[in-house]
């Protein structure tokens, strides 16, 4: 499927301001995982085997696949910012590059995670990257991410914690699942927690791919 020229303005914004203010982003990212991050993250592991194939999208500073490593998994880190990539390389990692809107994903995966990066998109992108997700996964496989709460669906808010503003949308929470049931997927667990460091309100989501008929 192509996307439309202002879609594609989107990401190429938004990776802009990425490669721009990749060492303000570091600088000012949090290195631990903990409270409710922590608490969703533990729960899109659940009854998750170690040897699973588990895909990262926009993994930024690393920090979420470090601490599934942790774990006991393994975990493909991926990005579209050169400075992300390279960094996770020089740590020793391996990081490809990979846009979750115009790039197939690898293909049989048992968990998709990615956190804060699809509040960059608007709804065009966002049903692209479902199904890729969808695609990729296994039946009953898990896609777990992390999207900005908002009152009305909110296509074009803006931050600028950094010198780069960045685009977000905002989704309400009863409108997020109905997407993802269009894109058959289930929500398995949800919550809003507060931001890291700002007053914005997060929706963590664990969703499972919902089987075809004929998978079932
Ligand atoms: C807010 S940061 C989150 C980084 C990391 N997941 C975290 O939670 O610390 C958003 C990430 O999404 C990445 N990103 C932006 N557009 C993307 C796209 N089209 N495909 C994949 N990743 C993208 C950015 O480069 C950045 O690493």
């Amino acid at each position: 499927m192509r996307l439309l020229a202002s879609s594609g303005d989107r990401l190429d914004e938004v990776r802009a301001a990425y490669e721009a203010s990749h060492a303000e982003y570091l600088a000012t990212t949090p290195v631990e995982v903990t409270g409710a991050m922590k608490e969703w993250m533990d729960c899109t592991l659940r009854g998750v085997p170690v040897n699973a194939r588990i895909l990262e999208v926009g993994s930024g500073s690393g920090r979420d696949a470090d601490y599934f490593e942790s774990l006991g998994y393994r975990v493909q880190r991926t990005d579209v910012v050169h400075h992300f990539i390279e960094r996770l390389r020089g740590q020793g990692k391996d990081a490809e590059y990979l846009d979750a809107v115009r790039d197939d994903f690898p293909d049989d995966l048992d968990v998709i995670f990615a956190n804060a990066v699809v509040c960059h998109f608007e709804k065009p992108q966002f049903s692209l990257f479902l199904a890729r997700a969808r695609a990729a996964l296994n039946p009953g496989g898990v896609l777990s991410f992390s999207t900005k709460l908002g009152t009305e669906y909110e296509p074009t808010s803006r931050q600028s914690r950094l010198p780069a503003t960045r685009k977000f949308s905002r989704w309400p929470t009863e409108e997020l699942v109905r997407f993802l049931d269009d894109h058959d997927f289930d929500v398995e667990w949800l919550t809003v927690s507060g931001g890291i460091r700002s007053t914005s309100q997060w929706i963590n989501v664990v969703a499972m791919r919902r089987r075809a008929i004929y998978e079932i």
